[in-house]
Formats: C-alpha cells, sequence, structure tokens
C-alpha cells in the first residue's frame, strides 16, 4: 500500500525521560490511521514530531519515500501535513477570519485584503458547514464552535495529511456526526489522517487501522474492528470490569439549594437541592446553559434573580472566595484557560486551592503544599516526571487530572464538575470516578455537567437535562440517552437544534 508518511523507528526524549521509544508508524492515503493509549503514553508527542513541533532524537520520518527533517511546523506545513492539537491554538483577542488566516494573510500591495480574507475564511467555514460570524471574537465562541473553527483552518491549508489530536473531545454528538461526514469525504480525496481519541466507539466508526502504545512504546497494529475489550487490554495492559462504577450511599440533607436563579440571556429558574452523598448529573446541549449554571454557584459569574444556600448559609453572588470558603471546588470545562496555571509547577495548581487556608500564622505552608500535593497526584495516578514540573509539560489528559486533584485536595464539600472526563483515557476515567464516589461517601454532593450521555447516566444519581437555558426535566439514572436527548431539545429554536449540513461541494483537496 502507498504510504504519505512514515516514523521509522523514532526516539524522543525530555530531558532525562524517555517517553517515545522506538516507535515506528505508517500513514497511508484515504485511510484513518488512529493512536490509542492512556493519558501520556506519547500520543501527543508522536504527531508533534511529524508535524514539526517536536524532532526525534534518533529514528526517520519519510514522506514519498523519502526521509525528511522538520525543524518547524511550516516546513512540515510544506508537505501537506496539517495539525489540529489537543489543546486548542487559536488567537482569542482576534476574529475567527483572522484566525483562519493566521500566518496566510491575503495582501494586495503591501495592505491586509480584507475582503479577500473574508472570502478565504467564508469558504473554510463552509467546508464544514459552520455558522459563526466572520468578525465574531473566538473567545468568546465556545469551546466546541473554537475548535471547529479549528478544523476548519487546518482544512483550508489543502492538508494531504491531517493529524487530529482529540478532535472530538469537546464536541457534541451532532458535531461529531459533522466532523466525521468531513473525514469520511476526504477519505476518498485521499487524504490520510491520524486520528486520536479516547472514546474507543468513534475509533471503531471513522478509523481504519488502529496503533496502541503504552509508556511510549509501540504495542501492536489492530483493525479498528477490535473489540472494545481487546483495544482496552492492549492499552491498558489488564481488563476493566465496571466502566461505571458508582457507589450509591446514603443520601443526607441537602447540601447544595439552588432557589430560582435566574441570568439574562443564560438561565431562568433555576432551582435544584443536591443532597449529602449525592451526585447530580446535568446533561443537555452545548449551549443549553449547564456551564453558566455552575459558574453562577462557583461564584465565577454573577446571577440576576434567585439566592444560593450551601449549609444553611446564603451565598454571595459572584464572590469565588466565598464559595471556595464554603467548600464549593469548581472543575471548569476549559482547563487551559480557566483551570491552570500552565507555566506554575504541578504542586503549585494542585495546591492553589488550599495554599492560603493551609499556612500557619499567616505563613503559606510550602512544604506541607508540596507533601500533600504529592500525595493526591499519586491518588490520581497522576503521570509526570516530576511533582515540580510546569503543568504544561503534562499530558492532556494528566493536565485534567491535576485540575481535579485541586477540589480532592481542598476536600470540597460541594463539587462541580463541568465535564470531568474530558481527555481522560479509560483506565484514569475509573480513577476519577472512584474519587468522586469517595467524595460522596464522605458526606459531599456532587453536580455533573457531562455531555458523555453514558457517563452522565452511569454516574449519576439524579439526572437534570437543561434545554435552552430552563430545566427541561428530570431524570432516574434508570432513563435512555433517547429520553435525555429527546428532554433537551425541548426547548430548542429548530435552527440551533439542527445542525448545519456540511457543504462538501467547496472542498478542494
Ligand atoms: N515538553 C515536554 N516536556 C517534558 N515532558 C513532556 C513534554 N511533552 C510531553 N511530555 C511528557 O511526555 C509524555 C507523553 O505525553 P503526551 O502528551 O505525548 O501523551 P498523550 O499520549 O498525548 O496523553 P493524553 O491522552 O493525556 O493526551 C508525558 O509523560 C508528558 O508528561
Ligand atoms: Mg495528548
Amino acid at each position: 500500500m502507498e504510504t504519505i508518511l512514515e516514523l521509522k523507528n523514532v526516539s524522543k526524549s525530555f530531558g532525562p525521560v524517555q517517553v517515545i521509544k522506538d516507535v515506528s508508524l505508517k500513514v497511508h492515503p484515504g485511510k484513518v490511521q488512529a493512536l490509542l493509549g492512556e493519558n501520556g503514553a506519547g500520543k501527543s508527542t508522536i504527531i508533534k514530531m511529524m508535524a514539526g513541533v517536536y524532532q526525534p532524537d534518533s529514528g526517520e520520518i519519510i514522506v514519498d519515500g523519502q526521509p525528511v527533517r522538520f525543524p518547524n511546523t511550516k516546513e512540515a506545513e510544506k508537505y501537506g501535513i496539517a495539525t489540529i492539537y489537543q489543546e486548542l491554538n487559536l488567537v482569542p483577542s482576534m476574529s475567527v477570519a483572522e484566525n483562519i488566516m493566521l500566518g496566510r494573510t491575503p495582501a494586495t500591495g503591501g495592505l491586509v485584503n480584507f475582503p479577500e480574507l473574508k472570502r478565504q475564511a467564508q469558504e473554510a467555514l463552509d467546508v464544514i458547514g459552520l455558522k459563526v460570524g466572520l468578525n465574531d471574537v473566538v473567545g468568546d465562541l465556545g469551546i466546541a464552535k473554537q475548535q471547529l473553527v479549528e478544523i476548519a483552518k487546518a482544512l483550508s491549508m489543502n492538508a494531504r495529511l491531517l493529524i487530529l489530536d482529540e478532535p472530538t473531545a469537546a464536541l457534541t454528538s451532532k458535531e461529531i456526526d459533522q466532523l466525521f461526514r468531513v473525514i469520511d469525504h476526504l477519505k476518498t480525496q485521499g487524504v490520510g489522517m491520524v486520528f486520536i481519541s479516547h472514546h474507543l466507539e468513534e475509533i471503531a466508526r471513522i478509523a481504519d487501522s488502529v496503533s496502541v502504545l503504552r509508556d511510549g512504546q509501540f504495542i501492536a497494529e489492530v483493525p479498528a474492528t477490535t473489540p472494545e475489550r481487546e483495544f482496552v487490554k492492549l492499552m491498558v495492559g489488564r481488563e476493566i470490569d465496571e466502566q461505571y462504577p458508582r457507589v450509591k450511599g446514603d443520601i443526607g440533607e441537602p447540601v447544595l439549594e439552588v432557589h430560582n436563579i435566574s441570568h439574562a440571556q443564560h438561565f431562568e429558574n433555576i432551582s435544584f437541592q443536591v443532597h449529602a452523598g449525592e451526585i447530580l448529573g446535568i446533561a443537555g446541549l452545548v449551549g443549553a446553559g449547564r456551564t453558566e449554571v455552575i459558574r453562577a454557584i462557583a461564584g465565577a459569574d454573577s446571577y440576576d434573580s434567585g439566592r444560593i444556600v450551601v449549609h444553611g448559609h446564603l451565598l454571595p453572588k459572584g464572590n469565588i472566595a466565598a464559595a471556595i470558603k464554603r467548600g464549593i471546588g469548581l472543575v471548569p470545562e476549559d482547563r487551559k484557560n480557566q483551570g491552570l496555571i500552565l507555566d506554575a509547577p504541578v504542586s503549585d495548581n494542585i495546591g492553589l486551592a488550599t495554599l492560603h487556608s493551609s499556612g500557619k500564622w499567616g505563613l503559606a505552608d510550602r512544604g506541607g503544599q508540596r507533601r500533600r500535593a504529592k500525595g493526591v497526584a499519586e491518588k490520581l495516578k497522576l503521570r509526570m516526571a516530576s511533582i515540580d514540573q510546569p503543568v504544561r509539560d503534562l499530558s492532556g489528559g494528566n493536565q485534567q487530572k491535576a485540575v481535579f486533584g485541586r477540589w480532592v485536595m481542598a476536600q470540597s464539600q460541594v463539587l462541580l464538575l463541568d465535564e470531568p472526563t474530558r481527555g481522560v483515557d479509560v483506565g484514569a476515567k475509573v480513577e476519577i470516578y472512584n474519587i468522586i464516589n469517595q467524595v460522596t461517601a464522605q458526606g459531599g454532593a456532587v453536580v455533573m455537567v457531562s455531555s458523555d450521555l453514558p457517563e452522565v447516566l452511569g454516574m449519576s444519581d439524579r439526572v437534570l437535562v437543561m434545554s435552552g437555558g430552563k430545566i427541561a426535566g428530570e431524570l432516574p439514572p434508570t432513563a435512555s440517552q433517547d429520553d435525555v436527548m429527546s428532554l433537551a431539545v425541548a426547548n430548542v429554536p429548530d435552527n440551533v437544534a439542527t445542525a448545519p449540513t456540511p457543504n462538501l461541494r467547496t472542498l478542494e483537496i
């Protein structure tokens, strides 16, 4: 079979730590090669070597049968290699059009040709049928739309090898369908793709062949039709019995009471209670107002009317410090922008919520903090070289675990989780669920917003479904995914509920 790109026995170390060991891999035209492995297994590092972000220490990159070197990403782009990174790479303060055309701004006589810039950017959006304004500021878009803008951008570069590092992590099922239609079309055009996802059912749907990595080593290459249990065994090295190990305990008194809160444009008349020992799931479509509600509870945003009470105490509006004092912890959906200080060490990131309270006589207890952070990291099996490593250098899933770890360390009594396992591998998910179980077993109350329907149904004791800023209904965990979806679209106007159809005619490779 013809090969677009081949990695031959590549290895890569960061400092003393070897993270890729002698890995070989081929990508063929018109085929999707999936990379599968636990958090920190080395998937992103592999694709960054294909894209010119990192250079292998040894081994070869071969394109069209010729050894090549990619000293930088521009060089890889010249060979038609386009990459969508796991962590979004858009400039939040710039417009959609500027982001798509970044580095390729059309100019006439030294001046930016804005009409042409907009025309090309619009064409890129049309390819995936994305309806956003060209002048919209990217930072104001939801994370799903930002992801699609990034995909539109990559596709517009006439890629022959498209690398997608967890492109579906922040997308809804409709948006995933849309992306997969685009991928299917690209296959017919002979584009080769590398696809990374922690959702095994997606791999079966879209990939042709799967390379499994463990601890930076190549384990096996198997067909995408391999049963999921086999995939798990290959990547984790053991079987996982229970994917959603919810342990129900006694449900106690209300811990968190939300009384009729409203925030213009965001949500309306939201009321619910969460009891000691309970996990309340919140399902709904992206844009249903789920994130806004839990941000309001966490004091991250204010609201217009209503009351929030924790353990009988009224919470002041929009006051994060007061919320933390009452034992509220928020794991936000956008870990990179809202959750982490990327250049600070893992220990500081995990200890962020407790640094002040753990100090004696007003002095921050740094040694103690570091020790406790280490304990939490071990509990979460966080994969890192050292607790003093900047969080930026952790793999995506391990960054997510670090945000989660912060509130475990703070022993939050009210844990607000927004897509808590996004980007987390199947084994580590179970570790996170077990820790959530411990929180409820100790009388904590948990609110879990999740777009992962099996997760929200598998781990919650009750599920609220939000739609168009309102609560559309409450379901028991025995409800079906279809039950959730029919409530989720209850208050959504048609134009939002139906995903735009991709306009594949404008796609030219
Ligand atoms: N710039 C860096 N400096 C130091 N270590 C790094 C750097 N980049 C990655 N690593 C380490 O290399 C290992 C592999 O990371 P990588 O991001 O490739 O994992 P991954 O398979 O993509 O995981 P995930 O599923 O969590 O995204 C991790 O242990 C990570 O901490
Ligand atoms: Mg990764």
